[in-house]
Formats: structure tokens, C-alpha cells, sequence
């Protein structure tokens, strides 16, 4: 049985949503109204799956930055958690507790059927993000089903590069039934000019070779996103931008929404 819609007083939803705002930088601020802007804008739901067979790296925190960021829409989103081993996304909800959106729903569905749980859900949410787990096939051939996008968060490495045709060759597969666009996300990254860097270089260069799509910018390692775990985020770090690129991707924008901040500065050098 699909669980029982929950009915959100748009009033609550926004007077809470105008807290949390608060609650951001006002640089994050901006950026974020200009990507929510662009989402509103094109008026397409934003159906995302996190998703890559080997071994993880920073899929949930991906899955649940973007989650929230979207929640700033306003509309309803579901972040499904489709890793029962450990249902971080569930036990980030429940820490963040009142700082949650309640536009935000939270289901925990770890097995191949979470397709026919999503769309018996159909109509009462606009965006959904999937997490998945590393070892779990079933779940995450079921969840590409229901999304347009795979977003595959991959570390920055040569050896991590060369696994991800597994990966691909599952999306391929569903590609040919449904439409899906896979694009690789480099993750834990080495800060520009430290040490390792030529690695995100050479794993670049190899997806470029084999023609996989890959978003242009990496996300570095950083300690914040650890911290933020079981919280609302207070530093938003590279997120705002990761959602700018991977909407600019999924809703096919001809560009990018623009961090105002780097677009003024960028006038200032002209
Ligand atoms: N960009 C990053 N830099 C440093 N640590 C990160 C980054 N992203 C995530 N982490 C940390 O790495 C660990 C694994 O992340 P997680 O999102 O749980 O990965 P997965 O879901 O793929 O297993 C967590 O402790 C998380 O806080
Ligand atoms: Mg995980």
C-alpha cells in the first residue's frame, strides 16, 4: 500500500522555508534564488538517481545537499534512501530534525521494487532524488527507471575512473528502453595547485577518451560536508554550484545558472 499522502499547509511550508533561508550565507543566499529561479522558470521536474556500482564516495551527501537545496523550490520533493544498509538519509532527517523542510519527505526503500513505490507516490511530489547504495544492482536499475538523470559521483583517480563501466553499461541498458543521461560527477578532488592534482587531470583525460560525459567542475575534499552530517548544513560549500551544473544538465538549459557573486566579479575584470 502507498503510504498516505501527507497534506502540507503551503503557509507552513513557506514560513518555515524562509527560516532556513535565514539560516544560509547571504552569498549562498543569492546564488541559490538564481538556480531556484531557473528551475521555476523551466517548470520540469528535476528527477535525479545517485548512482555508481563501485564503492562509495559521497553519493548520500550528494543525494541529501541537493535534496535540501531543491526543497528551497518550494514545490515537494522526495529523497528516496535506497541504501537499507545504513539509511544515512533517514538519520540525517531525524537529526536535522525542525531545521528538516517539511516539504522534504524522507522514504526508505532499499529493494528493486522502490519504482513501483515511487509511482504509486506519483502526484504528490515535483522533484525526486534517489540514493543508492554501492553493491545493490537491483536497486539502482530500478531507480533509473523513475529518473531521468544518473548522476555519478566518482573519485578523481585513474583507478576509480576505469570502474565505472559497469556503471554505464546499466544506464546504457535502460537508456535504450527509456531516456536517461549519465553524467560522472569527480569527487574528493585535490584543491587546485596542492599536491595530486595531475590525478584529476589524467581522470579527466580518460573520460574524454572514452566519451562519457563528466560535469565540469570537481568537488574537492573538504571536512564540511562531514561536519554536516546529522544537521542542516551551515556552509553549503561547492553544493549550490553542483545544483547549477546538474540542473543545467538534466533540464537541458542552454547555460549554467550564475553564481552572481563570480558574475560581478567577472564584469569588474572586463
Ligand atoms: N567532498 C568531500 N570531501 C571530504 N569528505 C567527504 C566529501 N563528501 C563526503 N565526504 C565524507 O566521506 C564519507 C562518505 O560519504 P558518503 O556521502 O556517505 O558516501 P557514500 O554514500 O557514497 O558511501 C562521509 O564521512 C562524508 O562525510
Ligand atoms: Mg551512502
Amino acid at each position: 500500500m502507498p503510504p498516505a499522502p501527507v497534506q502540507l499547509n503551503r503557509e507552513e511550508v513557506e514560513k518555515q522555508l524562509s527560516i532556513l533561508w535565514e539560516l544560509m550565507t547571504p552569498e549562498d543566499r543569492a546564488y541559490l534564488k538564481v538556480i531556484v529561479a531557473a528551475i521555476v522558470a523551466n517548470g520540469q521536474p528535476i528527477r535525479i538517481t545517485i548512482g555508481n556500482l563501485k564503492g562509495g564516495v559521497n553519493k548520500t551527501t550528494t543525494a541529501v545537499f541537493l535534496a535540501l537545496l531543491l526543497a528551497f523550490t518550494g514545490e515537494n520533493v522526495l529523497l528516496v534512501d535506497g541504501d537499507g544498509t545504513n539509511n544515512s538519509c533517514l538519520l540525517w532527517k531525524l537529526g536535522a530534525g525542525e531545521h528538516w523542510p517539511t516539504n522534504l519527505q524522507v522514504m526508505a526503500w532499499g529493494t528493486p521494487d522502490l519504482a513501483k513505490r515511487i509511482k504509486a507516490m506519483e502526484g504528490q511530489f515535483k522533484h525526486l532524488v534517489v540514493d543508492t547504495g554501492p553493491q545493490h544492482k537491483g536497486v539502482l536499475e530500478s531507480a533509473l527507471y523513475v529518473t531521468d538523470t544518473l548522476l555519478i559521483p566518482c573519485q578523481s583517480t585513474p583507478m576509480d575512473t576505469s570502474q565505472l563501466d559497469p556503471t554505464f553499461e546499466l544506464a546504457e541498458r535502460i537508456d535504450a528502453i527509456k531516456e536517461l543521461a549519465s553524467v560522472v560527477m569527480f569527487a574528493r578532488a585535490k584543491k587546485p595547485g596542492g599536491k595530486d592534482t595531475h590525478l584529476t587531470r589524467k581522470s579527466y583525460a580518460r573520460l574524454a577518451e572514452k566519451n562519457r560525459p563528466v560535469l565540469p567542475m570537481p568537488l574537492y575534499d573538504n571536512g564540511k560536508y562531514a561536519e554536516a552530517f546529522p544537521v542542516f548544513p551551515r556552509e553549503w560549500v561547492q553544493y549550490p554550484e553542483v545544483l547549477a551544473e546538474i540542473v543545467a544538465f538534466a533540464l537541458d538549459l542552454d547555460e549554467v545558472p550564475q553564481d552572481p557573486k563570480k558574475a560581478s566579479l567577472a564584469e569588474g575584470t572586463r
